[in-house]
């Protein structure tokens, strides 16, 4: 295990969209293992797999510290409701601005075995999937900031 470079905005590659994971084998396997290090040395409760400069359909997400979730070609299939509180990422270093989200969502995806799985989350495991499915498709949540960015004076990212 290692932990990888965080790429920051103004990189390239997390303007891209990524590919679905057509198997994973060892080498991905690596990568989802390195992803969870790198995010737990950030103090991030999510990581996606452009913020370490691989374009596939992976991320993973903690909220808590101690429930790792691994999403392989994730999608949203449910959300409901609404909340509207800051959000960072560990991609946009020590800023962080208001977003409002969806209050509960449903994801349907594979593991890191490929079997599918279902997770349901709310609050903040609504919010970090919300956020980090929407760096698969190349984009950051300060597009959607509706105060602008400010200092963020804790170090919880995503
Ligand atoms: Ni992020």
């Amino acid at each position: 295990m290692a932990i990888r470079n965080i790429r920051v905005m103004g990189d390239d590659v997390l303007e891209k969209v990524c590919r679905e994971v057509k198997e994973v084998n060892e080498r991905t396997k690596e990568l989802i293992m390195d992803m969870l290090e790198t995010m737990y040395d950030a103090n991030g409760v999510g990581l996606a797999a452009p913020q370490v400069g691989v374009l596939k359909r992976i991320a993973v997400i903690d909220v808590t510290g101690e429930d790792p979730i691994v999403l392989v070609n994730p999608r949203i299939v449910e959300s409901s409701g609404e909340q509207r509180d800051y959000e960072g990422c560990l991609s946009v270093p020590g800023k962080r601005g208001i977003v409002t989200r969806p209050n509960y969502v449903k994801v349907v995806a594979m593991d890191e075995d490929m079997q599918e799985i279902e997770v349901e989350g709310s609050e903040l495991l609504a919010r970090a999937i919300c956020h980090e499915l929407e760096h698969l498709d190349g984009h950051l949540y300060v597009e959607r900031v509706e105060e602008g960015l400010e200092d963020n004076p804790s170090d919880d990212e995503e």
